[in-house]
């Protein structure tokens, strides 16, 4: 006893003593000078990767956060979402999508580090740009300038979450991950709009911030006058030409754009992985130590977090890992070598200046050695149209247009911006029908049993009050739903000319100052407007009927996310500010100076009837045939989980505008809106030259956003319950779920691109010339490669999915390739002469594309 008591004993001293241990070795001192961060004396290049924890779910972070980190990165950055986390004024919501402490001890545990933009005030395409909307209403608050309300809660937001990380011991100082802090988020841009007030708010912050007493340093992006130490830090397309305000100071980019945000009714953009691969290459070329890619991982804007307006609730942003946590290829993939090849320079790039060469005037060189002796060189072609061959140390070089290629030994190419080697995805959304739970015997085992229940069209209950004119939407519903009624009644005198046969209808006219609504007369849907992303208030005008006596305008007036980011972007209104009616004997009438009765929100939302603990609220009206086509109806169905675990999408292309949600989960926001069929679409994108948003779009003419993610997590086995709530019309029953599979691959690689193994580097060893030239074809995981769709070698062209034999063709590539890769799960095929037949078309350089399936 008195034996094992002692022992216990020393166990418990043991561990004591090395819990203790680790703490202090763990604990990191995190500084920096003119060149890098330094973490423990060591400098570093470091990858960072956006990953916005509320935009996705627990269940899925851990593996974001391992395909971040196989990506080849080392840092994950987020955002703090404070209207997420202090829903009203000192009520704290730290839990499910807004548990910030577990995610970051997932970081954590991942061996990665983290970069915690607190803001507080974020932007981010997030609703009101992350300030929580009762701010705005407590009396005498502005935001983002001095302003003592605002600077009060601001700080002590900021100090209960470095708090929180402090009693986690999360700073790299205490032991954890986070290795630099943010304050504010792009204030310099907009500090002259609040005059007297701007510089003094930023400074204030920023001292604010060093107060906090942190360990780490703080950053702040896009504030050319941050104070000392505070770094000030890039966000752009490209940051090569950023020089930070102070000698001291390393060169930092914050946000580089792999993508961009959609909105409602807009194009699909996209950036092409070359461009990319080129503007980060360029950064670390020219000085840079430290780059994130904004986003890494998108996610979806669940329930009413979308910002804009007019956001969708897809926040893909044609991210290296696509919306729904797969990875995006080739995009993922080519990042992923130029990381690796990055790497190989970082002791080379980070400890003594450049030697710069020039070889005209849009190439040049930047040869970096470090004491002793290891050289690293970027090599960049700037121009948008014509490759380059230069001679660089007696090697002659290719460079492609707008690239740069990086030789981690001054000698081999490891990797050039502008050559893809990586393979394509084919990632397809396929549809299976809604089934109906199985485990409910009363239900059918094929056809849904739906459940409907109509909101009346106008004030439901009792009016919440009535006023002469319009009111503010925002101000009246303060965001706690989209919806507002304004409803007004009218008498129309038999004498109306319009009344009579043959009479022209009169024409109601209606202005607003956002975002969308829709206009009943005598209950009927006469018409639906909205503003967009460019210009969010709007007016129509639509033929209406009206009878004599009396007659009910019933206007649903809808916000689609808040103003995100602007000066004083916390005024801009929202809702109806007038409303005539056309063709009276007496000309037009004015409505807007009527009394109008308003109602805050819908019947369905005041009951919660979309949440589990108040579906039984309401009377549905259960049926296999619901309506279709009608305004203003809920829908609840139980359903099946899709098979599988693939990610799931709900397909709401048969369906309107409206909200959705399963097992009470909030999906929220959907609305399959057309983008014009005028707008200028680029599916062939030329990656050459500078990007912008609008350079490479896609889906003109069609609906913008068709799925919408539902995670895997939010599905039970059986019993699952979908409830909708649709405003102006749809078809429930052709409502599908849609797998996200990867139905094939695609890889294309020329003989011109005789790089190294990146995987097998040694510094060592020649590549120059006898680089194997190799194409590697991979399906997910379980998947085999069953058949090959497409292979030429040759001259092919075109793009995968679309592929072209070229004049140049040899007759047994499919059978060379099925050779290698039929019933594999990968596979890797030379260009040699053991494969195909090296002497066709001699004295042009050859190329191989393959398109195969996986199931
Ligand atoms: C942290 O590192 C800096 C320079 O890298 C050094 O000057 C300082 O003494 C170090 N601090 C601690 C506590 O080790
Ligand atoms: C923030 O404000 C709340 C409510 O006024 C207060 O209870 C809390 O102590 C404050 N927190 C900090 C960190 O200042
Ligand atoms: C380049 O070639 C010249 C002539 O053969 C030789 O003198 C020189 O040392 C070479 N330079 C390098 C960097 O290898
Ligand atoms: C947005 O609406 C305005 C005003 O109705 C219109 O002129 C503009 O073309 C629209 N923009 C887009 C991108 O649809
Ligand atoms: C909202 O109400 C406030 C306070 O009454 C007022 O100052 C503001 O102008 C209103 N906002 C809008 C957009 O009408
Ligand atoms: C038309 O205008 C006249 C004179 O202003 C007014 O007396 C009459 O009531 C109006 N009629 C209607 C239907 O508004
Ligand atoms: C692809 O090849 C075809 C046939 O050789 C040719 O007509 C076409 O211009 C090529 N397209 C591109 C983009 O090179
Ligand atoms: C692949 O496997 C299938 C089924 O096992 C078989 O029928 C087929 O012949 C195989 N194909 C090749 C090229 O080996």
């Amino acid at each position: 006893m008195a034996m094992s008591e002692s022992k216990h004993l020393s166990l418990l001293f043991f561990f004591f003593f090395f819990s203790l241990f680790v703490a202090f070795s763990l604990a990191a001192n995190v500084t920096y000078d003119r060149r890098s961060l330094i973490i423990d004396g060591q400098r570093k290049l470091l990858v960072s990767a956006s990953i916005h924890y509320p935009r996705s779910v627990p269940a899925m972070w851990p593996g974001l956060v391992s395909t971040a980190k196989e990506g080849g990165v080392d840092v994950i950055e987020t955002y703090v979402f404070w209207n997420g986390h202090e829903l009203s004024p000192g009520n704290y919501y730290f839990e499910g999508r807004y548990d910030l402490v577990k995610f970051v001890k997932i970081v954590q545990q991942a061996g990665l580090y983290l970069i915690l933009r607190i803001g507080p005030f974020v932007a981010a395409e997030w609703n009101f740009g992350g300030v929580p909307v009762w701010l705005h209403y407590v009396p005498g608050t502005v935001f983002r300038t001095d302003n003592e309300p605002f600077k009060r809660h601001m700080q002590n937001f900021t100090t209960l979450i470095v708090n929180l990380m402090k009693r986690e011991k999360l700073f790299a100082s205490q032991g954890g991950p986070i290795i630099l802090a943010q304050i504010e988020n792009e204030y310099g841009d907009i500090e002259r709009v609040y005059g007297d007030g701007g510089k003094p708010y930023a400074m204030w912050a920023a001292k604010m911030a060093v107060s906090q007493d942190i360990g780490v340093p703080w950053i702040m992006c896009q504030q050319y006058d941050a104070p000392d130490p505070v770094i000030n830090t890039c966000n752009s397309f490209y940051c090569d030409q950023f020089t930070p305000n102070s000698a001291n100071k390393p060169k930092f980019w914050t946000e580089n754009w792999p993508g961009w945000f959609k909105t409602f009714g807009a194009r699909d953009p996209h950036r092409p992985p070359e461009d990319i691969a080129f503007s980060v290459a360029r950064f670390f070329q020219k000085g840079g130590s430290l780059q994130n890619y904004y986003m890494y991982h998108g996610g979806t804007n669940f329930d009413r977090t979308a910002g804009g307006p007019f956001i969708t609730t897809s926040y893909d942003y044609d991210a290296p890992i696509d919306e729904y946590g797969l990875a995006r290829l080739p995009k993922w993939g080519h990042l992923k070598e130029l990381h690796k090849a990055l790497k190989l320079c970082e002791h080379a790039l980070l400890y003594n200046e450049p030697t710069v060469l020039t070889f005209g005037p849009l190439q040049e060189a930047h040869i970096y050695t470090d004491s002793s002796g290891v050289c690293a060189a970027f090599i960049s072609n700037v121009d948008e149209e014509n490759d380059k061959m230069l001679t660089f140390r007696n090697v002659s070089y290719h460079l492609p247009a707008w690239s740069v290629s990086v030789l981690p030994d001054c000698k081999n190419v490891a990797f050039n911006t502008a050559k893809v080697r990586h393979h394509t995805n084919i990632v397809e959304m396929a549809p299976e029908k809604l089934k109906a739970s199985t485990m409910s015997p009363e239900k059918g085992l094929e056809n849904l049993q739906w459940d409907v229940f109509t909101e009346k069209a106008g004030i439901w209950g009792d009016a919440d009050f009535s006023k002469n004119g319009f009111v503010d939407h925002l101000n009246t519903t303060k965001d706690s739903t989209d919806y507002l009624w304004y409803t007004t009644s009218l008498h129309v005198d038999e004498s109306e000319k319009f009344l009579s046969k043959g009479g022209s209808h009169p024409i109601i006219r209606v202005e607003s100052k956002g975002h969308a609504l829709h206009a009943f007369v005598n209950k009927e849907l006469k018409a639906s407007a909205s503003g967009n992303g460019s210009d969010i208030t709007f007016k129509f005008e639509s033929q209406i009927a009206l009878k004599a006596g009396i007659n009910e305008i019933a206007l649903l007036s809808m916000t689609v996310g808040l103003q995100n980011a602007g000066p004083f972007y916390e005024w801009v209104g929202a809702g109806i500010t007038s409303v005539k009616i056309d063709g009276f004997n007496n000309g037009t009438i004015d409505l807007s100076s009527n009394t109008w009765i308003y109602k805050i929100g819908l019947e369905g939302e005041h009951l919660n009837i979309y949440k589990p603990d108040g579906l039984n609220n309401v009377k549905w009206v259960s049926t296999p045939n619901p309506p279709k086509n009608q305004p203003l109806t809920w829908y609840k169905a139980v359903v099946d989980a899709p098979y599988g675990d693939d990610p799931v999408g709900l397909d709401m292309i048969q369906m309107g505008k409206g909200q959705v949600w399963l097992n009470g989960e909030p999906v929220r926001r959907y609305w399959p809106r057309t983008s014009s069929i005028h707008d200028e679409c680029h599916p062939k994108c030329n990656y050459r030259g500078k990007f912008m948003p609008n350079k490479c779009s896609t889906g003109c003419g069609e609906p913008n956003q068709r799925w919408y993610h539902v995670p895997r997590s939010w599905f039970r086995s059986s019993g699952n319950v979908l409830v909708i709530f649709e405003e102006k019309g749809g078809d429930p029953t052709k409502i599908s779920f849609s797998r996200r599979v990867v139905t094939g691959v695609c890889g294309f690689i020329s003989d011109n691109y005789p790089f190294g193994d990146l995987d097998s580097w040694d510094k060592n060893s020649e590549f120059n010339g006898e680089a194997k030239v190799t194409l590697q074809l991979k399906c997910p995981e379980s998947k085999l490669i069953s058949s090959i769709r497409f292979a030429s070698f040759g001259t092919p062209n075109g793009t995968c999915g679309s592929y072209l034999k070229g004049n140049c063709h040899d007759p047994d590539s499919i059978s060379a390739v099925e050779k290698i890769c039929a019933n594999k799960s990968e596979c890797t095929i030379a260009l040699s002469k053991e494969n195909f037949n090296m002497d066709l078309c001699p004295g042009l350089s050859k190329t191989l594309a393959v398109e195969a399936a996986c199931s």
